[in-house]
């Protein structure tokens, strides 16, 4: 069967967007039966999702045409003509409801998620993917933790975001650079190394360099507020590192080479990875030096006893220190010369920042001041931020670090399989999937709602497979995969133009059809907001339409071969774009637990 051809409108990929065409073809109907001035491209715009069963709907009164809409519908109504496209309209007061033609929707949606699609999940999601990000480089910076510091739920949440925003610029034909900005200069360095030299141990450091130098720094931060002489050793030796003293730096080197080294592991435990580990001890000087004489020519920066303050209270970004009294650089003045040296070295389209709301205020002063410096990339610059998580703690009490979030999940997950014994039984490595189903329940609930939102977490919910948690999720995932490996006979599958797909009649089939055929547009729109919670709701929706399929879309007990077949077919598409959306969300789709 092939389909009627349709005009060209920009923006559109129907080869990787089968509804484009379908929305393609209700515009060209509506623009010709209502004429010029309205254009195909316009009407197109107009066509939205519709509700309640209904495919596509357009409110007309937005074309903002002479007339009346009662004549204007009538006469799209009048001159409509069902093709392998569209099956109907109907006018509903200020809308136009359309309906597609189940037979060509089905087969054109599976076929198209069947040949994009890929099976090995170490390969990028395809189907989904568009090019409207080709020949185009974002800069995503995101994790970023601070080395001897506490690796709290925020960074947690940046590398979650971050993690998925790389996936899914990739996925839209961006070139990425992900970058991992550490926190690994400033004065608590000078710090850590007055206290290594009182409490440091070799041994402890090659063990875990993350909890050693945790442990120094919050041993000598107490000292230092007991003893001021510490806290000058600290600054002097900070002064030290700034001035590039080796001396002062071999130890530093080690620390942030070792906490590299095993943040890495972490990472890759998340599925998350970075192809540059960069810091604030990277940014150079040149840079930060000129921004102060920039601004100072400006007539924005005021001297106080020695330190240099910019005055931003004109846009309402208050004054912020950009030069201690002892010389030393501050954060807020690194982030200024490092967006510098990243469009030097990385000539960007785009250059995302994924940080805490906490530091919403840092952020538009850092950016301003680009801006002030008129520099003409600083308006690519885009925060995308997000709010707090409440009450992630272990039961040993707060966590601190990383590694002890994810064996937290792990074990939490690992406890609740065990509850049903005849399950566990048949996992063949319950270690593997109870880490697997338990950082999905992380990340689920971290990207279940708009970023801005503060949300509680709870282990409770984090574990449950009831609701729309993210074990849910990967057991949906599982019984897909394992429909496959239980009707062994109807295996291998005829190629896609031989499976009769005029079988699949059930509403429930055709729901989630529609639903495969919309995964394109919600990747879309996900890179406009900039929002995971759009994929993830996609992601629920599938998962309970493909649930309420069982019971009518029945496989084992179908005598009809050929049916069984294209129901096989079905699940299978099914399956891919459920892992394919659980992959941009950097999440491992499982095959069995
Ligand atoms: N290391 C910082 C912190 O933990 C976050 C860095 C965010 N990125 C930046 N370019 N300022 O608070």
């Amino acid at each position: 069967m092939s389909l009627p051809s349709l005009p060209e409108v920009p923006g559109t990929e129907p080869g990787r967007c089968v509804l484009d065409s379908f929305r393609i073809s209700i515009a060209k109907r509506v623009a010709d039966a209502l004429g010029p001035p309205l254009t195909v491209e316009k009407v197109y715009e107009g066509v939205d999702y519709g509700k309640k069963g209904v495919d596509f709907t357009i409110a007309l009164p937005r074309f903002r045409l002479p007339g009346k809409i009662d004549d204007l519908a009538k006469k799209v109504t009048e001159s409509f003509q069902a093709d392998d496209f569209i099956s109907s309209v109907q006018h509903d007061k200020a809308f136009l409801h359309f309906m597609c033609n189940t037979a060509s929707l089905t087969r054109a949606v599976l076929t198209q998620v069947h040949t994009l699609s890929h099976d090995t999940p170490s390969q990028k999601p395809e189907y989904g993917s568009n090019t409207s990000g080709k020949g185009k480089k974002v800069v995503l910076e995101y994790s970023s933790p601070n080395i001897a510091k506490s690796f709290h739920v925020g960074h947690l949440r940046s590398t979650i975001i971050g993690a998925f925003l790389a996936n899914l610029y990739q996925a839209c034909g961006w070139d990425v650079v992900s970058l991992n900005y550490l926190g690994d200069w400033g004065t608590q360095f000078g710090l850590i190394a007055v206290g290594f030299e009182k409490y440091g141990s070799q041994e402890e450091l090659q063990k875990d360099a993350i909890k050693h130098l945790y442990d120094i720094y919050v041993k000598i931060n107490a000292d230092a507020t007991k003893d001021e002489s510490v806290k000058t050793a600290a600054a002097a030796w900070f002064r030290r590192m700034e001035d590039g003293d080796e001396s002062a730096l071999s130890n530093w080197r080690v620390w942030r080479e070792l906490s590299v080294k095993k943040y890495e592991e972490e990472y890759a435990r998340l599925n998350v990875s970075f192809d540059e580990y960069t810091g604030e001890s990277k940014v150079g000087k040149e840079w930060q030096d000129k921004a102060l004489e920039r601004l100072n020519e400006m007539g924005l920066i005021s001297d106080i006893e020695g330190a240099k303050l910019v005055d931003l209270e004109k846009w309402k970004m208050g004054k912020a220190v950009l030069r201690k009294k002892d010389g030393t650089s501050i954060y807020l003045t690194r982030d200024i010369g490092g967006a510098i040296e990243r469009y030097e070295k990385y000539n960007f389209d785009k250059m995302i920042y994924i940080i805490s709301s906490q530091q919403d205020l840092h952020v538009s002063q850092f950016f301003k001041i680009l801006k002030l410096m008129e520099f003409p990339w600083a308006d690519r610059l885009e925060h995308v931020n997000y709010g707090l998580v409440l009450g992630m703690s272990t039961r040993k009490g707060t966590a601190v670090f990383l590694d002890q979030i994810i064996t937290e999940a792990a074990a939490v997950m690992h406890e609740q399989m065990r509850k049903n014994e005849e399950k566990y039984a048949a996992i063949e490595d319950p270690e593997y999937t109870s880490l697997e189903i338990g950082i999905t329940g992380i990340k689920i609930q971290d990207m279940a709602a708009k970023r801005i939102n503060n949300y509680n977490f709870s282990w409770d919910r984090m574990k449950s497979f009831e609701g729309d948690t993210g074990p849910y999720l990967q057991y949906a995932h599982v019984r897909l995969a394992s429909v496959a490996r239980k009707n062994p006979e109807i295996f291998p599958l005829p190629p896609p133009s031989e499976i009769d797909t005029s079988l699949l009649i059930e509403p429930a089939a055709r729901e989630i059809v529609f639903l495969l055929g919309t995964y394109p547009d919600v990747v879309k729109t996900a890179l406009k907001t900039h929002e995971p919670s759009g994929v993830v709701t996609f992601l629920f929706r599938l998962s309970h339409a493909i649930s309420s399929a069982w019971e009518t879309v029945v496989i084992k007990s179908e005598a009809d071969v050929e049916k069984k077949k294209a129901r096989m077919w079905l699940y299978l598409c099914a399956r891919d774009v459920l892992g394919a959306g659980m992959r941009l969300l950097s999440i491992r789709p499982l095959d069995r637990m």
